[in-house]
């Protein structure tokens, strides 16, 4: 009996309780399913981190547009990747240059309709420090690659996401020098330089962006992953003579951080990963 009758049936008999509405839960496979067909831009794609990314979401059937300026290494995947569901694109791109960003949107829209997800990757760290002499040019590259073009590109993904209604995706690729500035070894060169600032400024405009989707009433999902130390070329620039622990402290291995973003995309609708720190085991950072 309904505690307070209403449901009572008028010839005395109870109405039987209306039955929870379904919920089903896709598991995680049928999740990635849904990326299947849809369209991918990775930024830096032509190395490690990104190349590994790139990779994977090819594997799972999606189109990715692999956005860089180094042409000869995104063919080079390609050619690797001949057997697998998805396909990949090179699109030739300096995302610090608001006139290649646009043309490679424009480019994936009249080619594929639109953005579903975007990789924020590529990045960069100069070896200049923030007292030397002449530097400022390498500080203007670090600003410009690792937040305005990054900002740029978020920018056009977001802007055809919306214009098509899609549920999509953005993924920024940061980094722990993003939530903690490394403690420089007493007596050698510190290793951080603008590098932290940019990608302190990746953690910020993550939660910024975050909420100018929930204003945009877009249904999109943003996420941040931040890697420690990664194998791959970018450690050639940190790693001098004069920083010889670089070598010996522990990394990554590019999948790793590629199997990170499988894990942000394939989430539940109810849920976002908003921040996703990776620590190699053993990091000392
Ligand atoms: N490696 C690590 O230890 C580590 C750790 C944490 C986070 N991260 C982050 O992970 C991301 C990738 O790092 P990685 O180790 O793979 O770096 P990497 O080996 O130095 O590669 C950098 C990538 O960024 C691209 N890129 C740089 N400037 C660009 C520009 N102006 N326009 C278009 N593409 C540009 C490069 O492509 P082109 O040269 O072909 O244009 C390249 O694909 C970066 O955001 C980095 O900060 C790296």
């Amino acid at each position: 009996m309904a505690a307070n009758g209403s449901n009572g049936s008028s010839n005395g008999t109870t109405a039987a309780p209306a039955p929870p509405p379904i919920t089903v839960r896709l598991d995680v496979v049928d999740r990635m399913k849904r990326w299947e067909g849809k369209v991918a831009v990775v930024t830096g794609a032509s190395a490690a981190i990104g190349g590994a990314i790139a990779k994977e979401l090819v594997k799972a059937g999606m189109i990715v547009c692999a956005l860089s300026r180094r042409r000869d290494k995104v063919e080079k995947l390609r050619a690797s990747l001949f057997d697998v569901a998805g396909n990949l694109n090179c699109v030739e791109c300096d995302i610090t240059e608001e006139e290649d960003v646009k043309h490679a949107f424009g480019w994936i829209e009249n080619t594929y309709g639109g953005v579903d997800m975007l990789v924020n990757n590529a990045g960069v760290i100069t070896k200049c420090l923030l007292t030397e002499k002449n530097n400022t040019r390498d500080l203007y590259t670090t600003m410009e690659t690792n937040i305005i073009g990054l900002c740029m590109c978020t920018r056009e993904a977001v802007k055809s996401m919306k214009a098509r209604d899609v549920k999509g995706h953005i993924i920024n690729v940061n980094s722990i020098f993003g939530h903690k500035v490394h403690q420089a070894v007493p007596g050698t060169r510190p290793l951080n330089g603008m590098y932290p600032a940019s990608k302190y400024a990746v953690t910020a405009i993550t939660e910024c962006i975050r909420q100018e989707l929930i204003y945009l009433d877009s249904g999109c999902k943003v996420t941040s992953i931040s890697p420690g130390l990664v194998e791959g070329d970018i450690l050639s620039t940190v790693s001098s003579n004069e920083n010889e622990i670089v070598k010996y402290m522990p990394k990554l291995k590019p999948e790793d951080v590629a199997e990170a973003v499988l894990y942000a995309i394939t989430t539940p609708d109810n849920v976002q990963i908003h921040e996703l720190v990776i620590k190699p085991m053993g990091e000392f950072l």
